[in-house]
Order: C-alpha cells, then structure tokens, then sequence
C-alpha cells in the first residue's frame, strides 16, 4: 500500500476532499481488517486537515463505544440519541453543530472543542457508527465539509461487508 498521501497545497476543502477520495479508496480496497482501516482513515482526515480531533465511534451492544481516532482522550460510551453523535446515531442523519455550546446535550469530551459535525455510517440501512470531527473553532463546519466527508463514508460504507 501507499506509505504517504498526497494533499494538494493551497487548494479549497472541496479540491482536498476530492483528492482524498480515490487515495482513501485505494487503502480500504486492499485491507480488510476494520480497525487498521478506521485508523488510517482518521490518520488521513488528520494529516490533510489539521483536525483538533476526528475518530470513530462504533455501535456494540446498543451503545457507541470509542474507535480509532487522532486527538486527545476522548469519552469512551455514549448512549443512543446522547450527545452530538448519538443524536446522528438516532436521526441517521449528519449532524453539523457549529457552537457545541448551543446545542443541547452536547457531550464535552474537551473544554477546547468549539464546534462538530457528525456523520452515521451505514450498513445494511443501519447505523454501525460514526464518524466525528471536532475543532477547536467556531463554525468550523459548513457544507462543503458536510458533502465531502459524506462522501468518504459512502467510501468506507462500499467496503465494509468484507470488513465486518
Ligand atoms: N462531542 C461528542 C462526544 C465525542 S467527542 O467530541 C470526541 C458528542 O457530543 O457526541
């Protein structure tokens, strides 16, 4: 497999997001080992953009449970419909906070995250995880994010049935 990714300097997040796309294909259709693969897909989201924190949470016996991540100490459980990410979990739908203060039940795995976006991860229509990407700025978030990490979960999510 690849040893380094490329990152396109001085280009939007959308071009970056696009980059990614067939680089993080190429890992996941060689490997089949779930959590080598989450953990080289955060190590990618860290490396292209800085992220304060993006990782994995993963449902097992009803509950998220931590996953791969790049960041600091983060919570380990979290329960349906709890938090950002179980909010995304229960919804099954992307959840963009751009203050984590107004939104309520916001879970503070550190004081210094600032604003969130969570995006479920399906298999067979059902919720099997999420993806969360943190930072430590307001309104870091918008919709090119939104469509662009959508995208690469749609990626993991082609090749998850080898995985799980
Ligand atoms: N803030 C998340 C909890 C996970 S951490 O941010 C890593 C939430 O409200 O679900």
């Amino acid at each position: 497999m690849a040893e380094s990714i490329f990152i396109p300097t001085k280009a939007d997040k959308k071009t970056i997001y696009e980059a990614l796309a067939p680089q993080i294909e190429a890992i996941l259709s060689t490997e089949n080992d779930l959590t080598a693969n989450l953990a080289n897909f955060s190590a990618i989201l860290k490396e292209a953009f800085g992220f304060f924190w993006v990782g994995f949470y993963w449902v097992k016996n009803g509950e998220l449970v931590l996953a791969p991540f790049q960041g600091t100490l983060a919570c380990t459980r979290i329960a349906k419909g709890k938090g950002v990410c179980g909010t995304a979990w229960q919804e099954q739908k992307t959840i963009l906070v751009p203050d984590v203060e107004a939104f309520p039940g916001h879970i503070a795995c550190s004081s210094l995250s600032k604003s969130e976006i969570v995006v479920p991860i399906f298999y067979n229509k059902e919720v099997v995880g999420v993806l969360d990407v943190d930072s430590d700025q307001l309104n870091a978030f918008d919709k090119d994010d939104q469509v662009g990490l959508e995208n690469l979960i749609r990626i993991l999510e082609k090749y998850l049935p080898k995985m799980l």
